[in-house]
């Protein structure tokens, strides 16, 4: 199959077979991250930029691994020390950067629907690394690469995702994906914090976490997205975790051989346990980490061109 897209822009527009494509390619590029000598010239030439509006640990610089392990040139823009401190618009930045001839263009923002705009403005390719709270595409690919390893399988796991659903662009994002893939995706997180309608996405909706981790098989944790909360939604942080931190008691609860899973950054003893966080028979969380760069490669090179 060719991939035949431009741009990355959700995984809501994906196909299964596209997903399939990405995670294969992602799959083959795994080793290439354990080699003596981590580069292959298959990106030889290429640019990438990575633009980023809003701060990242995991996600920049995986991108930007990705591209140098593939040969690319890679260049990184914060928009704290760009022009844009001055006052130039995404649009007028983007048009800049386009003048430059990259091929890809990778976008952090914090609005959603902030990489859709580039997308029809530029002819580079746009990866999508996060809008607003809207998606987060590349990470629910990592993270269906992370349990299609560990679990052999997504169709038919009960996955549950828990905490601020509302605010979270990586569970929108997973609910998409791990829907399409054939899993039944439970919810569970306070009232104000789940969004109204999400059952419409096909998914159960619980308030308590002992409910919705009953009997999973993947357990995905979410942190609390104070930076797009507009009010205070939940009493404390104590009471908070009181209620929702996954925890030595509560996993009990869920399958034995369950995998623990968190987007990343962890806010530790909040909506996890440091002991569940830290331990190497449940928790895939670095592994996610390590999926990311193998994810990244496999976009960047289907979208420029590869396979063909
Ligand atoms: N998971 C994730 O997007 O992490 P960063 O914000 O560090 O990129």
């Amino acid at each position: 199959m060719k991939f035949e897209r431009k741009d990355i822009l959700g995984i809501k527009e994906l196909s299964v077979d596209e997903i399939n494509l990405i995670l294969e390619t992602a799959e083959s590029f795994l080793e290439i991250s354990t080699r003596k000598i981590k580069k292959v010239p298959i990106l030889r030439g290429k640019t990438i930029i990575n633009l980023f509006y809003e701060a990242s640990t995991r996600t920049r610089t995986s991108f930007e691994i990705a591209g140098k392990r593939l040969s690319a040139d890679t260049i990184n823009i914060s928009a704290s020390t760009s022009s844009v401190v001055k006052g130039e618009t995404l649009i007028d930045t983007a048009r800049n950067l386009e003048a430059m001839n990259p091929d890809v263009i990778v976008i952090r923002h914090s609005a959603s629907g902030a990489p859709h705009l580039l997308a029809r403005l530029v002819k580079q390719s746009i990866i999508n690394a996060g809008d607003g709270a809207h998606e987060h595409p590349t990470q629910a690919l990592l993270d269906m690469m992370t349990i299609k390893e560990h679990k052999g399988k997504i169709a038919g796991l009960n996955v549950a995702i828990i905490g601020d659903i509302e605010h979270s662009r990586v569970a929108r994002s997973n609910i998409y994906g791990l829907s399409k893939m054939g899993a039944n995706v439970v919810l569970a997180g306070p009232a104000t914090m789940l969004p109204r309608d999400i059952e419409q996405m096909g998914v159960k909706v619980y308030n308590k976490i002992e409910d919705a981790i009953e009997g999973v098989d993947v357990i995905m944790m979410l942190r609390i997205q104070l930076e797009r909360q507009k009010q205070c939604i939940f009493p404390s942080l104590r009471e908070y975790s009181q209620h929702y931190c996954l925890n030595r008691n509560n996993i009990k609860l869920a399958k034995k051989d369950v995998i623990v899973m968190h987007p990343g950054p962890i806010n530790r003893g909040v909506e996890i346990s440091p002991d569940i966080a830290d331990d190497p028979s449940c928790s895939v969380i670095l592994d996610q980490v390590n999926k990311g760069v193998a994810v990244r490669m496999a976009l960047l090179y289907l979208l420029t061109g590869g396979g063909e």
